[in-house]
């Protein structure tokens, strides 16, 4: 008797010369695990696990991978889950991007390489996603993102805390001296009262907000929190339609086109949400072959206005944007801006979708219109000029505006390193004025970690300075905020212009004109150039490889040959 060899247990034979032989020999082996031949007709969901004793955010997701098992089953789909790598943004070293590549080329190979007809991605802290997304795009086979959920907030002092956007501003107050040790303990205890993923529109909430857009989540996924009946059903339902794309036979290729990438970028815009997403967003977009620029986020971005009141460009926190409705009222809101034509994860077009989809509500604030909206166009902006001739960002609406118009002098910092050593120097002397360069930060200086938002140096913090331009090829947090230049791009480690700053000079930043220069004749420029040394990269494993291989920033920082 002979099975099909492109579904269920079957799909993905191994090799023995002798493809009946395969599929007899997965029969024996799942007999022995409890399956028996009805079972092992049915259509088969992998469900991706990304729980580990490492990920907090992740520590209510064993519940929910049982919740979206029990969706498969309903729907007639046998599940096996499958574990991989698991990205926490507070555990790794030296930081979580140099792993996003690693997590979404280990879930392509292991959903290549096992018998699956759809796929259940369960991710939640910020790289967990784009990884996955990035995965489901080059794999191609049917899939549905789900996600942990956010935490809810906490209190301290009858003042509503949530990680992390309170988390730096509390940190900041500490350098100030502000705050006593007693009174950060107390701080640290009640930042985060529950597990989950950060409840500001740090990059989680925004990944899982600009997933749901894409199309590779259920309408309504992205916002309800962890650990709550609203979350469990989420996964219930997700296990649904998994089996239902199974046999239906829907791709990620048709879900991740041109105009869902840019619905995407006016829901980035609308959510005030995170820089990270730029850079993941043009990764998932090359995966998928679809035509995404920086200038396409910059365009979108002068046409949003700011929508949603959610820290750290708002005043809220995941659960009031949960509780008005989450992103279905915000793509109504949105949806003049939208591309109607794109498919949902129902098979609906996203216009057909929303003609059943109340707008924003009165009784609620946490969703404003575009009648009404919360904050101006252009959050994000593309920087471009002497610094960064392929493009920085530069997040305005978290952004000081006496800053955005800025001359200064350099003070330079090789490093993440060089500068924890050495911002905190009376020596250097520093003013407001001074402009603090970091570099070596992009994928290949240092793996691209979240340390351009440098912190006030301790000494003007304790003076009442809360901001100072800030120029770097590394990212920032999510979840942070003030006039901080970010992934200048090429970066310093390739031989980019930050390479050639030095302390003392003038750098200028000019945001309505979108540029970042270097205030230096173009001779002493080029005699810099002429001494340029490259720093040293890793000389072996993972981080080798890295090096070798990623992408420049504004493509996304994927490796090349993905
Ligand atoms: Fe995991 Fe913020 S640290 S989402």
């Amino acid at each position: 008797m002979t099975h099909p060899t492109d579904t269920g247990i079957y799909r993905n034979p191994t090799s023995y010369a002798d493809p009946e032989f395969s599929k007899y020999m997965r029969r024996a082996f799942l007999a022995a695990a409890g399956y028996d031949r009805e079972d092992v007709a049915r259509p088969v969901i992998g469900i991706a696990s990304t729980v580990s004793d490492y990920n907090p955010c992740h520590a209510h997701m064993p519940d929910l991978i049982e919740a979206v098992k029990r969706g498969v089953f309903e729907a007639g789909g046998l599940p096996f889950v499958f574990p991989t790598l698991s990205l926490n943004e507070i555990f790794f070293s030296p930081t979580t991007m140099l792993f996003r590549n690693l997590l979404a080329i280990e879930t392509e190979e292991l959903i290549a390489a096992q018998p699956m007809d759809a796929v259940v991605l369960m991710g939640g802290c910020d790289k967990t996603v784009p990884a996955q997304v990035m995965a489901a795009a080059s794999a191609n086979i049917p899939a549905v993102q789900v996600v942990s959920g956010a935490m809810r907030t906490g209190a301290w002092r009858g003042e509503r805390l949530g990680a992390c956007t309170d988390c730096r501003r509390y940190w900041a107050r500490y350098r100030a001296g502000e705050l006593t040790e007693p009174q950060l303990e107390g701080v640290t205890q009640s930042l985060c009262s529950t597990p989950g993923t950060c409840m500001v529109m740090g990059t989680a909430s925004t990944m899982a907000c600009v997933v749901e857009t894409l199309g590779l989540m259920l309408p309504g996924g992205a916002t309800p929190l962890s650990g709550t009946g609203d979350r469990l059903r989420v996964g219930v339902r997700s296990g649904r339609i998994a089996v239902a794309m199974a046999r239906a036979k829907c791709r990620p290729s048709q879900q991740l086109t041109r105009a869902s990438f840019l619905n995407a970028l006016s829901v980035l815009n609308a959510l005030g949400g995170s820089t990270n997403a730029i850079v993941h967003l043009l990764a998932i977009a090359r995966r998928a072959g679809a035509r995404l620029t920086l200038e396409d986020m910059h365009e979108v971005s002068q046409r949003v206005p700011l929508l949603v009141d959610c820290k750290p460009a708002g005043a809220g926190y995941m659960e009031d944007f949960h509780r008005a409705g989450g992103v279905p009222p915000l793509l109504k809101a949105l949806e003049p801006l939208l591309h109607p034509f794109v498919p949902t994860l129902t098979g609906q077009t996203l216009g057909d979708y929303l003609n059943a989809v109340q707008p924003p509500q009165a009784w609620q604030s946490a969703i404003h219109t575009l009648d009404d909206p919360l904050g101006p166009t252009g959050a994000l902006a593309v920087i471009r000029g002497d610094l960064a001739p392929e493009g920085g960002v530069l997040k305005v609406a978290a952004a000081s505006p006496d800053l955005l118009a800025h001359r200064g002098p350099a003070v330079v910092f090789d490093s993440p390193e060089d500068a924890a050593a050495r911002i905190d120097d009376p020596a250097l002397k520093m003013t407001p004025e001074h402009v603090m360069v970091l570099r070596n930060a992009g994928p290949v200086g240092g793996g691209f970690p979240e340390a351009g938002s440098l912190p006030i140096p301790k000494y003007l913090a304790q003076k009442g300075v809360k901001d100072m331009v800030r120029v770097s090829d590394a990212r920032m947090s999510g979840t942070s905020y003030g006039t901080v230049v970010l992934h200048c791009s090429p970066e310093a480690a390739t031989g980019g212009p930050l390479a050639l700053v030095r302390d003392g000079d003038l750098i200028e930043l000019n945001t309505s004109e979108r540029r970042l220069d270097l205030l230096v004749d173009a001779t002493e420029r080029a005699r810099r150039r002429e001494a340029f040394v490259p720093p040293p990269i890793p000389k072996r494993g993972w981080g080798h490889l890295y090096a070798k291989h990623v992408l420049p920033a504004h493509l996304g920082a994927d490796l090349d040959f993905l």
